[in-house]
């Protein structure tokens, strides 16, 4: 059982109990009319959950657009601490995640007890957090980042206020490099953007010396060295989106190039290579939790469901509305409304 998840009650449909003619598209649809239901989904999911998605966005502008929404219950296709984020900004609405076990390697690195004795032994540090993290290590920091927004956060600190960072240690190291501060890093890592291989990358760049190079700042620095961009994953979009160079090396989870295909059909995208050839380990294993099936079933169910005590979304809140506060809102162009 995972913290603050409500699970389905007994006797609720299940993926056994589904009509295997159902179509489950037209399915979702009428749920989602029936609930008045929002579905929001992260770039990294399957192509179909994308395109079915009222919006699809960044962690930050996935935030966002759950803080907004009027909707009754928000289907958030994505992981935990995605839907962990929507149910702190927005507590009145039911918030959905169709696959409990849907988590974040980066979430598992911080656990935290960990990280509150880590805060205590340094006292005069600002506790800055990326997002990817539980509600109870949000309740122990001072001020929730994104990929998107860190590094202006970052320069909006006097430069003498000592930092530490959590949870994930090439994030950390990239803005440290960026700002030239030196924050205090969390050795957490994502094991989707650990396994690009350097050597791998070289090789498809010779085969490909035109191409430019995209890459999501969770990656180690051996990687991002070659890098033209390093960004979000919205960032990396419109990277893509905007460069007129006609072939792509994208360096993060491969479910991007689903956005990426459809803003430039005419260019082309090849995936980072791994360590191991012929893996498919860059692909996120926990959003790849997310079917069309539990997404059906989520709307059917409405379960499961995030839930967090008062005392701790009240916690966890202030450092994310400090966030939202020292962020720039993105341009309205470059969000996309779908559905
Ligand atoms: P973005 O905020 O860039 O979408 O990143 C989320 C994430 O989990 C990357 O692995
Ligand atoms: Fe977490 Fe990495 Fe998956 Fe992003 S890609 S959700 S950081 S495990």
């Amino acid at each position: 059982m995972i913290d603050h998840i409500v699970y389905p009650a007994p006797g609720a449909l299940t993926e056994t109990g589904l009509d295997p003619t159902l179509d489950l598209e037209a399915g979702i649809a009428r749920l989602r009319r029936e609930h008045n239901a929002v579905i929001l989904a992260h770039y990294y999911q399957d192509a179909e959950i994308q395109d079915l998605a009222d919006f699809v966005g960044d962690s930050l502008d996935l935030s966002r657009r759950a803080a907004a929404t009027d909707a009754d219950v928000i289907l958030f296709c994505g992981v935990r601490f995605m839907a962990e984020v929507a149910k702190i900004l927005n507590p009145t609405r039911t918030v959905l995640l169709p696959d409990a076990e849907a988590g974040c390697s980066l979430e598992t690195s911080c656990p935290p007890g960990a990280f509150r004795e880590f805060r205590e032994a340094h006292p005069n540090h600002v506790a800055l957090t990326y997002i990817n993290c539980s509600a109870e290590v949000k309740a122990l920091s001072d001020i929730i980042v994104t990929s998107s927004n860190a590094e202006t956060i970052i320069r909006q600190l006097p430069q003498d206020q000592p930092i530490l960072f959590a949870p994930d240690r090439h994030l950390g190291a990239y803005l440290n490099r960026k700002t030239g501060r030196d924050m205090l890093l969390w050795p957490g890592t994502c094991i989707v953007h650990e396994q690009f291989s350097e050597r791998e990358l070289v090789r498809l760049k010779a085969h490909h010396p035109d191409a430019r190079i995209a890459a999501h700042p969770e990656c180690p620095e051996a990687i991002l060295n070659h890098a033209d961009h390093v960004g979000s994953t919205s960032s990396l979009i419109r990277f893509v989106e905007d460069e007129p160079a006609k072939t792509f090396i994208i360096a993060t989870e491969p479910g991007i190039l689903h956005e990426m295909k459809k803003r430039a059909p005419h260019k082309e995208f090849l995936p980072a290579p791994g360590m191991d050839e012929g893996c498919s380990c860059a692909i996120c294993p926990f959003m790849a939790l997310n079917t069309m099936e539990k997404l059906y079933l989520a709307l059917a169910n409405l379960a499961p469901a995030v839930e967090i005590p008062e005392a701790l979304r009240q916690a966890a809140l202030q450092p994310i509305e400090r966030m939202l506060e020292m962020s720039p809102l993105p341009e309205p162009a470059k969000l996309r409304a779908t559905g």
